[in-house]
């Protein structure tokens, strides 16, 4: 049978997709070992695992070097990728907000600066909004960017609200609700459904369990 091979990052988010792998019978002894190695046979052989960057597992999924994928919905929504989402993880929960210094008031901006990780979501959100702005990229620490004078605001992923907190900034405005998806490329869904279809269903019931 063809290999499946699933783009994960390292991380929170794949050792937890790790958990639910195992509860439908895929074990992947190999990532417990410390190793550089960025393919990963599972221990059955039949599934590869693929370590890859957050914002490019839509990517490989989309292209089709990988037929399945593990993503926050924020990299997902960034890459705007051609893939099935097929699955709410219920994990990696977080949201996509606008933060900023304590009473700093985004209607008044006439030309709203933004530095972010994800100017495709900051752009979009505003856009909606008809509120002008100018994107500022960054790949991370996205908070000193208004302490500084880099930016007016910041569009970024909060999960405790920590980091905004001991940086003296606050939630503007709060945007989606970020979690965990499974995405699948359209191709290998057809092609290789005989093991990626119950593969899908497994994951569901196990995630339904976990829950339950
Ligand atoms: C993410 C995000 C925030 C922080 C939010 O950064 O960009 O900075 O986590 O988490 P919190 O609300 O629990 O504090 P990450 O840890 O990925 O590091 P980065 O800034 O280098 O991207």
């Amino acid at each position: 049978m063809e290999k499946i091979k699933i783009a994960l990052t390292k991380g929170r988010l794949a050792e937890k997709s790790l958990k639910v792998f195992e509860a439908i019978g895929i074990n992947f002894s190999a990532f417990y070992k410390d190793s550089r190695k960025l393919i990963l046979p599972s221990d059955c052989g039949q599934y590869e695992m693929i370590l890859v960057k957050a914002l490019d597992v839509a990517t490989y999924v989309e292209n089709g070097a990988a037929d399945i994928g593990i993503a926050g919905k924020d990299t997902l929504l960034e890459a705007n990728a051609n893939v099935f989402e097929l699955v709410d993880l219920g994990f990696g929960k977080c949201r996509f907000a606008v933060a900023g210094s304590p009473g700093f008031d985004i209607e008044r901006a006439v030309k709203l600066s933004v530095a972010t990780k994800y100017p495709r979501v900051a752009t979009e959100y505003f856009q909606q909004k008809g509120k002008q702005v100018e994107t500022i990229k960054l790949n991370g620490s996205v908070e000193l960017a208004p302490l500084v004078g880099l930016s007016d605001v910041i569009v970024d992923i909060v999960e405790t609200g920590r980091t905004l907190k001991e940086n003296g900034l606050e939630v503007l405005e709060n945007m989606h609700s970020i979690s965990a998806r499974l995405v699948v490329n359209k191709a290998s869904y057809k092609t290789k459904s005989e093991t990626l279809q119950p593969f899908v269903e497994g994951i569901k019931q196990a995630i339904t369990v976990s829950e339950g």
